[in-house]
């Protein structure tokens, strides 16, 4: 979880900056009328065409797409995330942020007892592990499964006693509230009154977020009448086992020198990747990979090789975690452990070498699902065909990169021996559905993000006087607007009107979150002819998507028309006759005043 800077910092930040400023330090900049050019430093090329507005403070290439505000560009450049990025840039700026600030303080006071909290337990079951007599059998276990001493206090490793309140009775003397130990999810409320630990008897992996602290535990069952083997702490407000990896901390370095990840599948294994030099291995915590942990990684590497236990590989969930690293932008290779074996134990008795050739020879996600689909259809019969076409085009819509999709187009073709323009015109029947993840996330773009010439005006003029929204939105709605993208920028420019705030491309980005919403928005900032006369321009544009709306309408009633009068509903047809009149009617007011 990211630490909170207060609004108002950043305001500062961002008034006390300069993005030219900044971007010229990592990249040499040449001054082209009132902007500035430079290669880009994303994707390769010979010509500049990467663009920075100091008027509108952003950035933007359009040769891949790429663009935002000055916090984008330093996550993107140093592979940071928002907070490091916005620290760095302070830093530049002379703004200090504050920890503890305004609204945020009581949240950020939360987050820093629920640390304090879990580090002084991760304490308590590293020193149990080290000293205590009654942890011998789980040294003992340690020790046998080969884990050296460095490994042990790299991993902060520990053990619970079997006891129902040593952990409660630890952190009462150290005075924490019984309240915030519930809190963070160490304790749970007894039948009879009081309450007892949650992990007893059990090897504690503690879970890091991103900066090192402790947010949670994994717990290992020492014997086998142990259920689950594997106990994790619940959700805490500052733990979430689909919002974090287990070892990122460690390995964020590793994975930008090495410009690889390694996703396996257990905390043992993830420890002992490491411990055999592979520093880039991370693990979910026990869940199927989520579109937040797939982000997390994306800000240092593109390139992960999923590694899967034999008796996992083919699962439906390992098979949508692949899909959404597909969505992510991310290719990813699979390597499947031979039969009886995890990393763990094949980094034991093979060792790195052998290991290092898993991960080097690992297919990618193509080679890797049609030999799954291979084993579940006959390839040579017709229905095979179309069976492993029809699993397989899903996960092959979601490759962003043209040349790429059509590569793994032509290679299926081979290999179903079919032609390639009939898996072409199936490609194209399938309509790009996001797996949603939380539907609370509403700001986030989806795949939809259409803008024509009038919406792009729109656009710039609201942001270039923020006096006109009042007009726009007097006459239309976000869903007036034509794809899904643009709607969410609308309804956040008229959310700011109403609340007062002032609006423009940089602050637009941060509201909105994400790297697809900045690229939307710089896109569409920059992408604009000059324009002189605001107020017709204004009532152009919105009769040019007024009109283009009804248009759209008439063509869904007279389909609708057709299909009521094939189906002799006579009553429906009428209403739809009528409807359709009111529109022409509408329509032809347009088409007088508009020339
Ligand atoms: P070892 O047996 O200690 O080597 O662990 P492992 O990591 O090889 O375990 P396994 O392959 O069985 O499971 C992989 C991962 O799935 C674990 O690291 C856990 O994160 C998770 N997991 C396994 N069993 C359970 C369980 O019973 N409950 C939960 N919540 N997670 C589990
Ligand atoms: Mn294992």
């Amino acid at each position: 979880m990211a630490e909170y800077i207060a609004q108002d910092i950043l305001e500062e930040i961002r008034s006390r900056t300069d993005i030219v400023a900044v971007i010229s330090e990592y990249i040499p900049l040449k001054k082209s009328g009132a902007n500035y050019k430079a290669l880009c430093p994303f994707h390769n090329e010979k010509t500049p065409s990467f663009m920075i507005s100091p008027a509108k403070q952003i950035y933007h290439c359009f040769g891949c797409g790429e663009g935002g505000n000055v916090f984008n560009f330093v996550m993107k450049y140093e592979h940071l995330d928002f907070s490091e990025a916005a620290g760095k840039i302070a830093e530049k700026a002379g703004v200090n942020i504050p920890r503890q600030f305004g609204a945020d303080k009581k949240m950020q006071s939360l987050f820093n007892q629920l640390y304090k909290i879990n580090e002084a337990a991760a304490d308590f079951f590293s020193g149990h592990l080290n000293e205590s007599l009654d942890a011998s059998h789980s040294r003992d276990y340690l020790k046998e499964r080969g884990f050296t001493q460095k490994t042990l206090l790299d991993f902060k490793l520990g053990y619970a006693p079997n006891n129902w309140t040593a952990l409660y009775d630890y952190l009462r003397h150290k005075d924490f509230s019984v309240e915030m130990i519930e809190k963070a999810g160490l304790i749970s409320p007894k039948g009879g009154g009081g309450y007892c630990d949650r992990f007893r008897n059990r090897v504690m992996f503690p879970i890091f977020n991103l900066y090192d602290k402790v947010i949670g535990f994994g717990a290992r069952a020492l014997e086998e009448k142990q259920i689950p083997k594997y106990l994790n702490s619940s959700d805490t407000p500052v733990f979430n086992k689909g919002k974090n990896l287990y070892g990122l901390n460690l390995a964020k370095r590793e994975i930008i020198s090495k410009d690889r990840a390694i996703i396996v599948e257990g905390y043992t294994d993830c420890i002992r990747c490491h411990e055999n030099g592979f520093k880039e291995a991370v693990a979910p915590l026990g869940t199927a990979l989520t579109e937040w942990q797939i982000r997390a990684l994306k800000r240092y590497t593109k390139n992960v090789i999923l590694i899967f236990d034999a008796d996992q590989a083919g699962e439906t969930a390992s098979l949508r975690g692949l899909d959404l690293l597909i969505s992510e932008g991310i290719i990813p290779k699979i390597a499947v452990m031979p039969a009886g074996f995890d990393p763990d134990k094949y980094l034991l008795e093979k060792g790195a070498e052998e290991y290092e050739k898993i991960v080097k020879n690992a297919p990618d996600f193509f080679d890797y699902k049609v030999n799954l689909l291979r084993l579940k259809y006959k390839a040579q019969d017709p229905e095979g065909k179309a069976g492993i076409a029809a699993e397989l085009l899903p996960t092959l819509a979601r490759v962003d990169n043209a040349v790429l999709k059509s590569a793994y187009v032509r290679k299926l073709a081979d290999v179903l021996e079919v032609a390639g323009t009939d898996i072409l015109s199936e490609l194209k029947k399938i309509k790009n559905v996001n797996y949603s993840y939380d539907k609370n996330e509403i700001k986030k773009i989806s795949q939809d993000s259409r803008v024509d010439m009038a919406e792009k005006i729109l656009f710039v003029l609201m942001l270039e006087d923020n006096n006109l929204i009042k007009e726009v939105r007097n006459a239309l709605r976000p869903v007036d607007f034509e794809s899904d993208g643009m709607r969410k920028i609308v309804e956040l420019i008229f959310d700011f009107a109403e609340k007062g705030k002032e609006i423009c491309p940089s602050r637009l980005i941060d509201a909105m979150g994400g790297n697809e919403a900045a690229r939307l928005i710089s896109s569409i900032s920059v992408d604009t002819p000059e324009i002189t006369d605001a107020a017709k321009n204004l009532n152009d544009c919105i009769r040019t998507i007024k009109r283009r709306n009804i248009d759209k309408k008439i063509k869904e009633l007279k389909a609708a028309q057709r299909k009521a009068q094939g189906e002799k509903i006579s009553e429906r047809t009428f209403k739809l006759t009528v409807e359709f009149a009111q529109l022409v009617n509408e329509r032809k007011k347009f088409a007088r005043s508009v020339k």
